[in-house]
């Protein structure tokens, strides 16, 4: 590959939330999550794990799962100020179709390993102000969960090189985690982090981003 089809792939990805209605195949989806795997990782650890749904009956199980979840919180009085209202003039949101309409979705899982270090700041911060500062940078930095964000970026991109759409959704977990993950039957020692629809395209969203200038210091 040439770096400019490289630089192309990447800024032509756009979150695809409008799918066809055709059928994705397993394989591609196979062979998107195996490229996802390629991704950097805390310590080779790979503790990832991809639910690839294709059956409908299951995705519509999820779709319900989420919407439940969503319309108890809509109905919560602290939800009114929650709710981000548009920008004066910005053109209404596209129409999305429901997740009931994804040809395909890919739950990702990440599985909770035991890291002696913060169990041993964990111990400490308990009597040492260092160590519980220390534990809460732990917490920030978090591998478990940039490892799994590496292999879902990675997965996004090949996915949109196989010619698919797909977007990627932590917004729904809040409030559906739990029953998604017992319908997928996710072990107790993994949680799902993620849900990412698939399709063939319906749409060509546009989207920009800062100028570098605006993300970027420069440290002399
Ligand atoms: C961690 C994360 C969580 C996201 N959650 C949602 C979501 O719940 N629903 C949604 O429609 N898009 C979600 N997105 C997609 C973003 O809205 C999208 O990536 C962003 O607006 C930039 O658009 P682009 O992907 O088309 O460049 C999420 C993206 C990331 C990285």
């Amino acid at each position: 590959m040439q770096t400019g089809d490289f630089t192309t792939l990447i800024k032509s990805r756009r979150s695809i939330r409008n799918w066809q209605d055709k059928p994705v195949p397993e394989q591609l989806l196979l062979d998107a999550i195996e490229l996802g795997t390629w991704a950097p990782n805390g310590g080779n650890q790979q503790n990832w794990h991809f639910y690839v749904i294709l059956n409908k009956a299951t995705i519509q199980a999820i779709a319900e799962a989420v919407q439940s979840g969503m319309s108890y919180m809509s109905s919560w009085p602290e939800m009114a100020q929650a709710r981000p209202s548009p920008p004066p003039g910005s053109p209404p949101p596209a129409p999305r179709m429901p997740l009931s309409a994804a040809p395909a979705i890919i739950a990702v899982g990440t599985s909770r390993t035991t890291n002696p270090m913060n169990e041993a700041m964990t111990k400490r911060a308990q009597t040492d102000t260092r160590a519980a500062e220390m534990l809460q940078w732990a917490t920030i930095v978090d591998s478990r969960i940039q490892s799994v964000s590496a292999a879902i970026a990675y997965l996004l991109l090949a996915l949109h090189q196989m010619g698919l759409g797909a977007v990627w959704m932590t917004g729904p977990l809040p409030q559906s985690k739990g029953e998604i993950e017992k319908i997928l039957k996710v072990p107790e020692t993994m949680d799902i982090v993620a849900l990412i629809p698939v399709g063939y395209p319906a749409e060509s969203p546009t989207r920009d981003r800062k100028p570098v200038g605006e993300v970027c210091t420069i440290i002399d």
